[in-house]
């Protein structure tokens, strides 16, 4: 008998290593971010998420069709409209940007998942989430016109309904929403862990929605807290959401793991623009390995216990993993 452990053992070459490895990331449960914007004729990248474009409606289904080329099979829309108001109005538009980006990739591919995220600061001229009274974001208000919101994206052909404003009650309204239009089969993926976070902050460019005044912190979360993050999951599951999500992913990933232990839900970890930036920015200073340090973080998500990932990485990783299995 030794008098320690040899763990070496079951390091030896690449091979042992995959055989008595726990944790993968696969394309399976990515999910790719998209932008797509109203008034423009060209794509047009994100200064602060280098690879990252907003879309044109023209040019969205080739976007989608490389990504599907790689493997990708699910993505999440946001879109910026032309003309912005106090109601967000555009964001239930028939032939609001959203709602054309997705019916045009629903023809394209059928079978891939659309997911449409619902909220209302990238179509608002105060770029809030909800609708202001005075200068409060009106919970219940709000709740009325996400509702229109989600049904309309519902009847686009959504797959899947992800609200992400942060109102309370949320789950149950869009719930009711849905099964009264007739939409009892589209799940919801509820944001339930929304963090006011400063990690969104390369988004806002992305999605044009960066709040006119004050910031998010009496609808989104307070970083420091666990077991609020906890409440958030119990109520959302109780007002019947299918999927759970928490965000951002790489400074909570003790949140991720603690709701692992409390739901049965799939859970989601949104890998959310500052991560991405941070990495590509440090990429591009030659100062870290980009490929591995992306799969090492998404690897962190899914060992935390995230099911799922939303990444815009997504792309990249899918080509990553064409070339060499991970
Ligand atoms: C909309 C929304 C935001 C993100 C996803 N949906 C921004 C916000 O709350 O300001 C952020 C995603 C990211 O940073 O990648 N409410």
């Amino acid at each position: 008998m030794e008098p320690f452990s040899r763990h070496r053992r079951l390091r030896k070459n690449p091979v042992m290593r995959d055989l008595v490895r726990e944790t993968h990331v696969s394309i399976d449960d990515m999910i790719q971010p998209l932008f797509v914007k109203e008034g423009i004729d060209q794509k047009q990248e994100v200064p602060s998420m280098p690879g990252v474009y907003q879309f044109p409606l023209t040019a969205i289904v080739e976007e989608v069709r490389e990504c599907v080329q790689l493997g990708i099979k699910a993505f999440i829309l946001f879109g910026i409209p032309e003309k912005k108001d106090e109601q967000g109005s555009q964001a239930s538009a028939e032939k609001g940007i959203v709602q054309q980006a997705i019916s045009l990739i629903k023809t394209a591919y059928p079978d891939i998942i659309v997911i449409a995220d619902t909220c209302l600061c990238e179509f608002t001229s105060h770029g809030h989430c909800g609708i202001l009274k005075g200068e409060v974001v009106d919970n219940d208000l709000s709740l009325k016109r996400l509702v229109k919101v989600a049904v309309s994206q519902a009847r686009a052909g959504a797959d899947i309904i992800a609200p992400s404003n942060a109102m309370d009650g949320y789950v149950y309204a869009i719930r009711k929403g849905l099964d009264e239009a007739g939409f009892q089969d589209i799940p919801i993926m509820s944001y339930a862990i929304k963090f006011a976070s400063s990690f969104y902050g390369p988004f806002r460019d992305a999605g044009e929605s960066a709040p006119a005044f004050g910031d998010r912190k009496t609808y989104q979360m307070d970083v420091a807290n666990r077991l609020e993050a906890l409440r958030e999951a119990k109520s959302d599951e109780e007002e019947g959401a299918d999927f759970l999500m928490v965000k951002p992913a790489l400074a909570f990933l003790d949140i991720l793991r603690d709701v692992r232990n409390q739901t049965q839900l799939p859970l989601v970890a949104y890998n959310v623009s500052g991560e991405y930036a941070m990495i590509k920015a440090a990429a591009q200073n030659g100062w870290i390995d980009e490929q591995s340090l992306v799969l090492e973080t998404l690897i962190g998500m899914k060992r935390a216990g995230a099911d799922l990932i939303i990444s815009y990485f997504a792309k990249d990783v899918a080509a990553y993993l064409s070339e060499k299995g991970v």
